[in-house]
């Protein structure tokens, strides 16, 4: 770790400017926590819509009743469990978090990440860091500080390059607000290990995918497009020999059509294809390593210039409902059933 840019990104933060650093899931994009002013640049540098609220990074347990009004003992139990680590618990807030982090909301976003750099930071900033992921809205999620400097050169103080995430897709979000803990966003850490814990536990609709223009969801961010690539995007869902001989018809019909296609496959399928451009996911053997892709294949179409792009499903997995929850995103939930 690099202590002199901990500590000088430490000093910025402090000041009231922005700064980049890498966790465990996605880059954030810090600014302090507790001072409305220094979110609202975050707002402006993303181009986020102000209603969509924030997420307080903290580095160890005392931080969080200064901000969470109420902590209830599933909360503990998971913190527990989980914390640090790719998780985010959501709890009514005390006056010291204001609405301009929670866009204008009554409950605050709450994550203790593990990565080393991000917790050293927090602590030379001395103040919860709130952090979105470090991207412009609307594109995919940052996973390296190439990533970020695409997004947000000449619009932020500092990038702290911790080389590349390990998990690469978002935190899990979890309402602990109201009754029942409710998964507001799929991550890492899956339904059933939050039930291995509380014993109970419900998922928010919208956050399945399909989501229909009358539900609301608890996120406001799950409602914006989101982790979009340029080119059109389409997933081929179904059996995975169905769905392979979809996309190479798909694929011979773009060519006649004059496109430039791009596919995204996995070390298992690649093979099959004839495509000007693919890209490899991961393998379907070791799921992790098609989260940790996700983000990086779909910014690399961008630099590609693709006219269309087709990609097969990943669901048959335990990290499958928070990969297709971006993925379905990403391709404006443009999928097509494929039937044998
Ligand atoms: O892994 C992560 O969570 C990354 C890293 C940087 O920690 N952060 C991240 O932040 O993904 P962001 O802002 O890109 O996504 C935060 C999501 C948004 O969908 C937002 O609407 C939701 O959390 N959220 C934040 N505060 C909330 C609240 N009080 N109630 C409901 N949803 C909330
Ligand atoms: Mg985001």
């Amino acid at each position: 770790m690099d202590e002199e840019a901990v500590r000088e990104a430490g000093r910025i933060l402090a000041e009231g400017g922005l700064v980049a650093f890498p966790t465990e899931t996605v880059y954030g994009l810090g600014a302090n926590g507790l001072d409305e002013k220094a979110a609202a640049r975050i707002y402006a540098a993303k181009g986020r819509p102000s209603d969509n609220p924030l997420i307080l990074h903290i580095a160890s347990m005392e931080e969080l009743a200064p901000l969470a009004a109420e902590i209830p003992p599933e909360a503990l139990a998971l913190a527990e469990a989980f914390w640090p680590g790719p998780m985010t618990m959501i709890f009514k807030k005390t006056p010291l978090v204001p609405l301009g982090t929670t866009g204008g909301l009554s409950t605050v976003a709450v994550r203790m990440p593990s990565h080393p750099v991000a917790r050293a930071l927090i602590r030379a900033a001395g103040v919860p860091i709130a952090a979105p992921s470090a991207n412009t809205s609307g594109r995919p999620s940052p996973t390296k500080a190439s990533h970020v400097a695409q997004d947000m050169d000449g619009k932020i103080d500092m990038i702290v390059d911790g080389g590349e995430v390990g998990i690469g897709l978002e935190s899990t979000i979890i309402d602990l607000s109201e009754d029942v803990p409710t998964v507001l966003r799929p991550g890492y850490i899956t339904e059933e290990m939050i039930r291995q814990v509380t014993g109970r536990v419900q998922v928010d609709k919208a956050s399945l995918g399909q989501m229909a223009p009358d539900v609301h969801p608890k996120a406001p961010g799950m409602k914006y497009r989101h982790y979009a690539p340029r080119a059109e995007m389409t997933i081929y869902r179904g059996r995975e020999e169905a769905a392979v001989s979809a996309i190479r018809e798909a694929l011979a019909q773009a060519a006649s059509q004059g496109k430039k296609a791009g596919v995204i496959c996995t070390r298992e399928t690649e093979a099959l294809y004839d495509a000007p451009v693919k890209k490899c996911i991961g393998s379907r053997a070791e799921p992790e390593t098609i989260a940790h892709n996700l983000y990086d294949v779909l910014r690399a179409f961008d630099e590609e210039q693709v006219d269309c792009i087709f990609s097969e499903s990943f669901d048959d997995n335990p990290l499958g409902g928070a990969i297709m929850n971006r993925l379905v995103k990403a391709a404006g939930h443009r999928i097509v059933e494929c039937q044998e």
